[in-house]
């Protein structure tokens, strides 16, 4: 863990990690066919972000559907792609971004294993519709022989003291001892301004999102790779776990930002929220703010009533 390798900006096979400054097209056009064990990323959503054009719809699907297609002339016979994406959303109405970018994979023959929703409690405040708490990750692989190893992002039982009461294995605990299959269902915090994990890059995916993918989809020494990098946090994910990482971005600023963290991350010095720490619950953790005041008031005028009578 935190070996020192240099950030090369240029990619070859021997490398271990590559921030491309520029198109990731351009960076495709350079990887090996089937060398990348695991595509992660979170491409622009064509919603006006600062370092996006919004464009029409059908100019950013092409877009979108030529990366997919060299994404996955380089993805190995046993690797995953995971596109995480939001909603696109145009006058008010909604576009799911997976549903329309699903039919670009399995017409290139890949597989869905799952549609992982990923819940969150921050964003903006919807006045016209229900404010937006999820996004998605869709997994396709290649084959039916794909790495999953599951062991290592087991999460703990609910009732891990559990046995069995009858039959052949009565008395004998009825769970798996490393804990349980996390589900399709992420609850992780999203990087708002109070997380750790915060830079100025407005859409970046907290670390522990990726490890999960990371040590579920790939063995040490594989390459990871994310044709849409921002601010690093694929390859971080993949170099905290002994394995390779490459990623392209445009933005300069950003690419800052990403040599900047993956240096620290190789130092030991980058925080980061840890993987199965519990979401922060105000109540539990007695927050004072948790209780409405005027709640609060109307309860001791009510006092006041019941003790004068
Ligand atoms: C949603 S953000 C990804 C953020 C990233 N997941 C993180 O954790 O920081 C998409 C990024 O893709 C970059 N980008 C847009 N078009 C690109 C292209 N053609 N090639 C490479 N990067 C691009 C944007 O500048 C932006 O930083």
């Amino acid at each position: 863990m935190f070996e020192k390798y240099k950030i090369c900006d240029q990619f070859s096979l021997s490398r271990h990690i590559v921030v491309y400054p520029g198109d990731c097209l351009d960076l495709l056009h350079r990887i090996p066919d089937e060398s990348m064990q695991l595509i992660v990323t979170s491409p622009p959503y064509n919603i006006g972000k600062e370092y996006e054009k919004k464009l029409k719809l059908k100019v950013y699907l092409d877009q979108q559907a030529a990366v997919i297609r060299e994404c996955v002339r380089t993805l190995s016979p046993h690797g995953s792609i995971c596109w995480q994406v939001g909603n696109y959303v145009s006058n008010g109405s909604i576009i799911p971004l997976d549903t329309v970018l699903y039919p670009f994979f399995t017409e290139l023959g890949l597989t869905i294993r799952n549609r992982i929703i990923w819940h969150f409690e921050h964003g903006l405040h919807c006045s016209k519709r229900f404010s937006g708490r999820y996004e998605t990750i869709i997994w396709f692989t290649k084959t039916k022989d794909y790495v999953f190893n599951l062991d290592p992002v087991r999460v703990p039982q609910k009732y891990p003291g559990k046995k069995y009461f009858k039959g052949p294995k009565a008395g004998k605990y009825s769970c798996n001892p490393l804990g349980k299959n996390p589900g399709d269902l992420w609850v992780i915090p999203n990087v708002k301004s109070n997380h750790v994990e915060k830079t100025e890059h407005p859409c970046q995916f907290p670390v522990e999102l990726i490890e999960r993918l990371v040590l579920s989809m790939t063995n040490e020494d594989d390459w990871v790779f994310d044709p849409f990098i921002g601010t690093g946090t694929t390859i971080i994910a993949a170099i905290r776990h002994n394995r390779r990482g490459v990623g392209a971005e445009t933005v300069s600023k950003y690419v800052d930002v990403a040599r900047d963290r993956i240096e620290q991350e190789m130092a030991g010095t980058l925080r980061t929220r840890p993987m199965h720490k519990p979401v922060y619950d105000p109540e539990e953790a007695g927050n004072k703010l948790t209780v409405a005041p005027w709640a609060a008031k109307r309860d001791s005028a009510q006092m006041e009533l019941y003790v004068t009578r």
